[in-house]
């Protein structure tokens, strides 16, 4: 609530309670006039600027926020994060914890539920998701129809939107059930629909999940099982895997994920909603940085190109891969866990090369003045792509490496926002800045 005021109260008077509210008073210098705007949660409402007018009939004032700099756009309380600390943490609970004690499903299961389930939760939870693994042979029939080189996020992308027409019921989201089962089939096939695009680019039959197996086992013997009987997964490799999937479970308002709120909130089917995620997640700026590292350090080549390398990017002719965070501005608590998980996939797959050149990197540049003034330190991305390529997957593959796990996030802050009484279909406001009431000429008239 806000309203026009003469005076400038430092907070507001409660209508019902007497309690004392946090307000900011503002003064349009056009007219002179004041408003009381209320604070709740360190946060005005942008709404409330629109009682602000020159004249009765001026649309009133609107706020301007390009990429959303400052605006949150929902309440949510899946993730927290604190740039400045270095905290990341899933429905209060600290990544750090997550990543040495629990598993990916169980994570799933926290993101979307907001506890941590008992036993028999998380033994149903499991059961449902494994169950639902296998995709319609039709999708199989479909995704062969893709060329051989088609790249396999484009795939997933494709084929995820696509199950939307499996399960046309999925449209009726108000009812919990139906969500329910929608939540589990998305998390449960992701892995199936990655692992068909991995062999369809590799030209290799697909492999049908194997229900004996764990959540990330089963993904690996999807991509990796050749003529044996049974795959058998190296338990080093799944518990690397099952941490990597942890690390990138949720990431509150990213741009994948606000695709999803944003494209959700049209009330479509969460399978639409998913592949807007997976399209955003797509691009280089935020599913594509593990790729830019790769290919960086394959360009540094050897440890003694790294000085010539670091003065490059001081001068300004290119930046640090995997360096750097829009929000994390201490660490990146993912880089130090991720690190660690890298570690036990080398012990199995023989370590990495660029892995020294890496390290040397990393050491350089945390004693270099140029990136402590301006507090770049190693993000998620620094050394998850070395740890793709050491399971021999392709960069085409990393942002899919990446979609995976993320669908839990996008699927619980999906339901979160359907939930929401406050959120209604998004659509932004627009400056308009182009010709008005222009006269239509005919083509042969127009010179
Ligand atoms: N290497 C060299 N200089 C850098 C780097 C870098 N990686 N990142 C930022 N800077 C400099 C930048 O030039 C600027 O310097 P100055 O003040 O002298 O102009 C200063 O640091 C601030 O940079 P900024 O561009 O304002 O920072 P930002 O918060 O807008 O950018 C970022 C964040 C992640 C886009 C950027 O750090 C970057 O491009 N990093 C490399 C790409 C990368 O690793 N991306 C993965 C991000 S983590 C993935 C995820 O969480 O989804």
């Amino acid at each position: 609530m806000s309203s026009e005021t003469e005076t400038q109260p430092d907070v507001a008077q409660d209508g019902h309670h007497g309690e004392r509210r946090d307000t900011l008073t503002v003064t349009d210098n056009r007219t002179g006039k004041q408003y009381d705007v209320e604070i709740d949660d360190g946060t005005v409402r942008s709404i409330d600027f629109r009682q602000i007018k020159v004249s009765d009939d001026d649309f009133g004032l609107m706020t301007y926020d390009p990429a959303y700099l400052n605006t949150a756009s929902c309440r949510s309380a899946i993730t927290f994060l604190d740039g400045e600390a270095g905290v990341l943490e899933y429905r209060g609970y600290p990544i750090e914890q997550l990543a040495e004690n629990s598993s990916y499903l169980e994570v799933a299961y926290l993101l979307v539920h907001g506890d941590l389930p008992t036993q028999a939760e998380l033994d149903e939870w499991t059961h449902q998701v494994t169950i639902h693994t296998f995709v319609h042979e039709n999708v199989k029939s479909f995704m062969q129809g893709f060329r051989h080189d088609a790249h396999p996020m484009g795939m997933l992308l494709g084929s995820v939107g696509a199950l939307s027409t499996f399960y046309p019921d999925a449209n009726e989201i108000d009812d919990p059930e139906n969500r329910y089962i929608q939540t589990i089939r998305l998390i449960a096939k992701m892995p199936t629909l990655a692992a068909f695009a991995f062999r369809h680019s590799n030209g290799q039959p697909y492999v049908y999940p194997d229900n004996d197996l764990w959540y990330p086992g089963n993904f690996l013997n999807m991509l990796y099982k050749m003529t044996e009987l049974k795959y058998e997964p190296d338990p080093r490799l799944e518990r690397a895997l099952d941490i990597l999937f942890i690390l990138h479970a949720d990431h509150e308002q990213n741009c994948s994920t606000s695709a999803v709120r944003q494209v959700g909130s049209s009330r479509v089917d969460p399978y639409s909603a998913v592949a807007a995620g997976v399209g955003a997640l797509y691009g280089p700026l935020h599913g594509g940085a593990n790729e830019a590292v790769l290919r960086m350090l394959h360009r540094i080549e050897r440890k003694e190109n790294i000085p010539d390398f670091v003065a490059g990017v001081k001068e300004g002719k290119e930046r640090l891969m995997g360096f750097g965070h829009r929000v994390y501005k201490n660490y990146d608590p993912r880089a130090r866990i991720i690190k660690q998980a890298a570690d036990d996939v080398f012990e199995v797959t023989g370590k990495n090369p660029l892995l020294d050149i890496a390290l040397e990197l990393e050491r350089i540049a945390l004693e270099d003045d140029y990136f402590i003034e301006r507090k770049l330190y190693p993000n998620v991305d620094f050394y998850s792509g070395l740890i793709y390529e050491a399971l021999g997957m392709p960069v085409s593959m990393f942002p899919v490496m990446f979609a995976i796990p993320r669908t839990s996030g996008w699927i619980a802050q999906w339901l979160e926002m359907v939930q929401d009484k406050e959120q209604k279909i998004a659509r932004p406001r627009q400056i308009y800045t182009g010709q008005r009431g222009r006269e239509y000429v005919p083509v042969g008239q127009r010179g």
